[in-house]
């Protein structure tokens, strides 16, 4: 440990819904807040871990592991991994293209994995489902549909500075093409997207307002109401990164009323490859198709094409099958739980977490404090040691935790620091977890304060 440690300091030293739905959450944070520091009352985290064996092993240095890098990726549980490999044992076919019995297999189940994913996010009919490799994806596929057709020179995009990097650079591009402009929202003292800044920002020029449903390094909640209201005021459409809302609460896109949003499979206990796209089925209507080739198309003559009606506009080529399987299984699994009862379970061990982290001298944490709500992670610093040496530290004792600037460069710079350290659990994870990770956080420090 210590030969790695002391790698680790020359590395740093070198490189130094609805109101009633809304009304339960307050409530659910309030008692969270007036329990600060108590462990969590609910049992989840113990009853579902059964099905993540991968969370019961032992890393290289022979520590537990301690998995607390769900934003990043979460792990999958058994059925889910199940799902994937019996479609390559059972039904392996391309969909859409056979009429033979294997083909047909495959292709309902894919269709049946749109429709779960519609009724998880209570969309009005699956063709408002776009399969996608992930949410960049999705993203760009919007900004190069919609706003190649829409956009013009001199309109408006308002985005946040919190933003991941998947929901700046995809607008960065359109800006090149088409002579728009971007503004940025900053933030609040309490490190929140600041309404009255989006406000005075909005005009007759804005065409989008987008931003992260839930930030991946703050936490915070964005004010979707207040967002959606202010875009229909002008006309603007709204785009929500729901990456790191889909896992953890109920997303409801009718009681949203957005326009798009996007999500990543493998965040929400789904395989990699995968994410969607769901808009309203007149916004998809409207949009042009983005990658041509099979499947997107109506008819194709020698000097032109017509294309197909959305979702398959959107779908060219063979899709992510198993993967698109396996992701309709993750939602009857997080359905079966119920996203009320992760939520709830997340918002009371989250506060645990914040709580715990708030207590370790030198220690500070972005975002708001529980009692204005925020996800179950934790972004952090401590004073004098860069986030790469505690994770590396940190590791050593079998905690897997995020280092970096977590695909937000814009807002570190905002924040002023180079990067930070993330903890971020899951329904899965369970008291001593966040027990484990504040020890071996305090034993690091002790190792560094060695170092002053
Ligand atoms: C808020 C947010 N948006 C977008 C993404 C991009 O997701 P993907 O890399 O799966 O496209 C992430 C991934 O970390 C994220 O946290």
């Amino acid at each position: 440990m210590a030969a790695v440690a002391a790698r680790a300091v020359l590395a740093s030293t070198s490189a130094s819904k609805a109101r009633r739905r809304s009304d339960r959450r307050h409530n659910v944070l309030r008692r969270a807040s007036a329990a600060a520091t108590r462990a969590p009352t609910s049992t989840l985290g113990e009853e579902t871990r059964k099905d993540f064996p991968i969370l019961d092993q032992k890393t290289e240095s022979g520590a537990q592991l301690v998995y607390l890098d769900n934003a990043a990726t979460s792990q999958k549980p058994n059925e889910v991994v199940d799902a994937h490999m019996f479609y390559y044992k059972d039904y392996n076919a391309n969909v859409h293209r056979g009429v033979h019995y294997l083909s047909s297999k495959a292709t309902d189940a894919y269709e049946l994995a749109r429709k779960k994913i519609a009724n998880f996010v209570n969309a009005k009919t699956d063709r408002e489902i776009v399969f996608t490799r992930n949410a960049s994806e999705a993203i760009n596929l919007v900004a190069n549909t919609w706003g190649s057709k829409y956009i013009k020179a001199g309109d408006e995009i308002i985005l946040s500075v919190l933003e991941h990097h998947s929901n700046i650079v995809p607008w960065q591009l359109l800006a090149e093409r088409t002579g728009c402009v971007l503004k940025f929202v900053k933030l609040t003292d309490t490190q929140e997207l600041d309404v009255d800044e989006l406000r005075s920002l909005v005009n007759e020029r804005t065409k989008l307002i987008t931003t992260a449903h839930v930030s991946n390094v703050t936490g915070g909640e964005a004010p979707v109401a207040e967002i959606v209201k202010l875009a229909r005021g002008v006309g603007a459409k709204v785009l929500l990164d729901a990456c790191q809302s889909l896992p953890h609460m109920k997303v409801d896109v009718q009681t949203l009323g957005v326009d798009w949003i996007v999500g990543s499979g493998h965040k929400m206990c789904g395989p990699t490859g995968i994410g969607f796209l769901w808009g309203r089925l007149d916004v998809l209507e409207s949009m042009p198709p983005w990658m041509g080739g099979g499947e997107m198309i109506a008819d194709v003559f020698l000097e032109k094409s017509t294309y197909a009606e959305p979702p398959g506009r959107f779908e060219a080529g063979t899709p992510a099958i198993a993967e698109a399987i396996a992701l309709g299984k993750a939602c009857d699994y997080l359905t079966r739980i119920g996203m009320d009862r992760i939520h709830d379970y997340e918002v009371e061990i989250g506060t645990y977490l914040y709580e715990r982290l708030s207590e370790v001298p030198g220690v500070t944490i972005y975002g708001p404090p529980p009692a204005r709500g925020r996800a179950s992670l934790c972004a952090f610093n401590v004073d004098g040691v860069h986030p790469n040496d505690v994770c590396t530290l940190l590791d050593q004792s079998g905690i897997a935790c995020r280092s970096g600037h977590h695909c937000t460069q814009p807002l570190h710079r905002y924040l002023g620091v180079p990067g930070s350290a993330r903890a971020s659990l899951y329904f899965y994870n369970v008291p001593a977890d966040v027990d484990a990770f504040i020890d071996a956080l305090r034993s690091t420090i002790e190792f560094f304060s060695e170092f002053e």
